[in-house]
């Protein structure tokens, strides 16, 4: 894959870098064709990284539909998959790791302290590995972007990290691989989320800054409509990650919630034209 991906770059190529799980869905068809109209070869890479999941969480059940991703792939258009064994990106003797620092130990991170150091010792190595011009991320896991722009910016690693908003079910659920976890009722809940957080964006449209009363309301539109399980929510500033008192427009109202054991999340950018 390197060797590739210095042949690309030695004529003269640009590379597109879509980081992926699998299980691919509609939000990372999105990436992958902004990163087809911004440069002249893509490469999706598909790997369940183990280092992100915490001991109890889903990465031995996570889905790995590989073949259905490869078809995919191969209809949307793509110059390589690279879909490495386990053993290739983290053998035995590999020992050195990321360390995400104080913004990976908030929201998310505070739930799942070791996340973010997986999430960010495979980025880096996949970036090594594929040498990307430009690399794609999801709006919907907007801590994710925040701490691998944080990482691009201390190593000063030449790519370019672009944002993309978050696609949706036509209920207005996120789409997410984990969705499919979802069982017909809790399915029918989810969409409660999005719901909750549009509403706190027109609440602030209408002149509500209040962070402590946004985030309330998003709590009490989630009890209503059921969802028992909250993590947190919580209006953070978009770059640092810190919570104002006073909500301002580009701040961003964040949660997470539980619906049985399957974990959600979802975000909404306070004063965007469209949310
Ligand atoms: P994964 O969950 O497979 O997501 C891959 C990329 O797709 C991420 O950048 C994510 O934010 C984006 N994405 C997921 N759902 C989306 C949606 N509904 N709309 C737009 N984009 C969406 O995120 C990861 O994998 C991993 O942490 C990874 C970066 C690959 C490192 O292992």
């Amino acid at each position: 894959m390197q060797q590739q991906a210095l042949d690309w770059l030695k004529s003269g190529d640009q590379i597109g870098l879509v980081p992926t799980m699998g299980a691919l869905h509609a939000g990372h068809d999105s990436l992958l064709q902004r990163a087809r109209r911004e440069n002249n070869r893509v490469v999706v890479s598909i790997f369940v990284n183990p280092r992100q999941f915490g001991p109890n969480e889903d990465f031995h059940r996570y889905p790995r539909p590989f073949e259905d991703d490869r078809a995919r792939l191969e209809r949307l258009g793509v110059d390589a998959i690279f879909h490495p064994p386990l053993e290739q990106i983290f053998p035995p003797a590999f020992k050195t790791s990321i360390d995400p620092g104080p913004l990976g130990m908030v929201l998310e991170g505070a739930i799942r302290p070791r996340h973010f150091g997986g999430v960010l010792t495979v980025v880096l190595k996949l970036f090594e590995l594929t040498r990307p011009t430009r690399a794609y991320f999801g709006q919907k896991d907007f801590q994710q972007v925040v701490l691998i722009r944080q990482l691009v910016r201390d190593f000063s690693l030449p790519v370019r990290v672009v944002a993309c908003p978050t696609v949706r079910e036509a209920d207005g659920l996120a789409m997410s691989s984990r969705n499919a976890y979802l069982d017909p009722d809790q399915r029918r809940v989810a969409p409660a989320v999005r719901q909750a957080l549009e509403a706190a964006a027109l609440a602030f449209g209408r002149g509500e800054s209040d962070a402590v009363r946004l985030e309330s309301q998003v709590r009490d539109a989630l009890r209503e409509a059921a969802v028992e399980h909250v993590d947190y929510v919580a209006v953070v500033d978009e770059t640092t990650l810190s919570r104002p008192a006073r909500a301002q427009s580009g701040n961003i109202v964040a949660l997470a919630v539980k619906l049985g054991s399957t974990r959600l999340i979802d975000n909404v950018v306070l004063g965007a034209e469209r949310f």
